[in-house]
């Protein structure tokens, strides 16, 4: 099984950004970790983050011929905007689950819209980078 794990804008900026959000953790640790797991669940792991919306929507769209059987994404703040990015999960038909490091059901009013959300097959938040685990669980699962 291939999983494609998808970071949205400032995500790279992880460890950084704040951190009594979204933890002390770089990009690269979360990616080390997610590595890691998926070896123990016999999983095939690759990643992408950009902080541009049409690159984004561009990696979705090649994973409709690259062989991913299942994507994780965390637009970030994309996912509060980005109609093309709903568009393209639904274009690509590849099951997807959608990430968020913190709660965003518990913050500011403009994080309570996820668009992408229609096009997923489950929500997880507030989990920090654990969530990104939990979210390949479900992909595994759907796929046995
Ligand atoms: C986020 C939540 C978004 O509202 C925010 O814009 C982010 C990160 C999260 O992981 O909690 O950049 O997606």
């Amino acid at each position: 099984m291939n999983i494609l794990v998808i970071n949205g804008p400032n995500l790279n900026m992880l460890g950084i950004r704040e951190p009594a959000l979204y933890g002390s953790g770089t990009y690269e640790a979360l990616c080390e970790k997610i590595k890691a797991y998926c070896q123990t669940k016999n999983v095939a792991v690759s990643f992408y983050q950009s902080n541009h919306e049409g690159a984004l929507v561009d990696r979705i769209q090649a994973a409709y011929s690259d062989g991913t059987d299942g994507i994780v994404i965390n637009p970030a703040a994309y996912t509060h905007t980005s109609i093309a990015l709903l568009d393209a999960v639904k274009a690509v038909g590849i099951p997807t689950v959608e990430v968020h490091i913190s709660k965003v059901e518990e913050r500011e009013a403009f994080r309570q819209i996820s668009y992408i959300r229609a096009s997923c097959v489950a929500t997880i938040t507030g989990k920090g980078f654990d969530g990104y685990l939990e979210a390949i669980d479900i992909l595994v699962e759907k796929k046995a």
